[in-house]
């Protein structure tokens, strides 16, 4: 049985009178909509703990584009149909005024990572995942928490803004799930035309080619992608396009 827990008070009565403290947490936050990529994330919670939370919350500090937001999808009842076909325990499902009881006065702020990449391109985006995971680990309070590498500056922040607040939570990465045809799952993939679902895997495709970063960025933008950067650092080829109104992005280590 998957139980839905709406604000902080109840998840902290649920702790108290269950105990939960002596036993291990696995936490998976998510924005819903959920496909394969976050059920690999929930599978290992599940495996490697005692109990596991996962959270649903469209976090709108995130969001630098209004309508990014009013179009981000939401399908609660296939989400909680797979939470409880995992048998996930906890559902943590809080609205604004719980998570914001400050709104938004307070927020945490990374001033080198976080500028680049994805930060370059989409300003405060990682103010607001960044305080919006502190509050949540603050809550849940969990011995591991769980996110996907299709999204590896966020996962590398969360990682780093942890050992700077030295919070008691080991961050675990999770390796991006593909559809069969390469593209990296995404909540987003759904937004996308049928034609520029079928083209979406070449950005992936390129990606991982032997090309350089600028051959790759000529030859998307050739293909009807618009690049916001294609940059490889330590490794790893990082990338994020728009393809019609919706915005991929993917990144692979060569
Ligand atoms: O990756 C996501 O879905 C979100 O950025 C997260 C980590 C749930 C914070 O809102």
């Amino acid at each position: 049985m998957t139980e839905i827990i709406n604000t902080v008070h109840d998840w902290r009565k649920i702790i108290n009178t269950e105990n939960l403290i002596n036993k291990n947490i696995g936490f998976v936050p998510t924005m819903g909509a959920l496909h394969s990529g976050h059920e690999s994330l929930i599978k290992k919670s599940v495996l490697e703990n005692d109990k596991t939370v996962v959270s649903i919350y469209v976090n709108p500090t995130q969001f630098n584009d209004p309508d990014d937001l009013k179009n981000y999808p939401k399908t609660f009842e296939s989400d909680f149909e797979m939470l409880k076909k995992n048998n996930v325990d906890y559902l943590f499902f809080p609205k604004y005024g719980d998570l914001y009881p400050d709104n938004y006065a307070y927020k945490v702020t990374e001033s080198n990572f976080s500028k680049i990449l994805c930060g370059a391109h989409r300003p405060n985006h990682f103010d607001g995942v960044l305080t919006v995971v502190l509050k949540l680990l603050n809550i849940i309070s969990p011995k591991r928490a769980y996110f996907g590498e299709k999204d590896f500056q966020q996962y590398t922040l969360i990682k780093e803004m942890c050992k700077a607040f030295f919070l008691d939570v080991e961050i675990i990465p999770v390796s991006t799930v593909r559809e069969n045809d390469g593209l990296a799952m995404s909540s987003r993939n759904t937004l996308l035309t049928e034609e520029d679902r079928k083209s979406a895997p070449f950005f992936s495709k390129l990606l991982k080619s032997l090309k350089s970063d600028s051959e790759i960025t000529v030859e998307l933008e050739e293909n009807g992608f618009k690049v916001d950067y294609i940059q490889t650092i330590s490794g790893r080829r990082f990338g994020a396009v728009h393809l019609g109104k919706v915005r991929l992005i993917d990144n692979v280590q060569l």
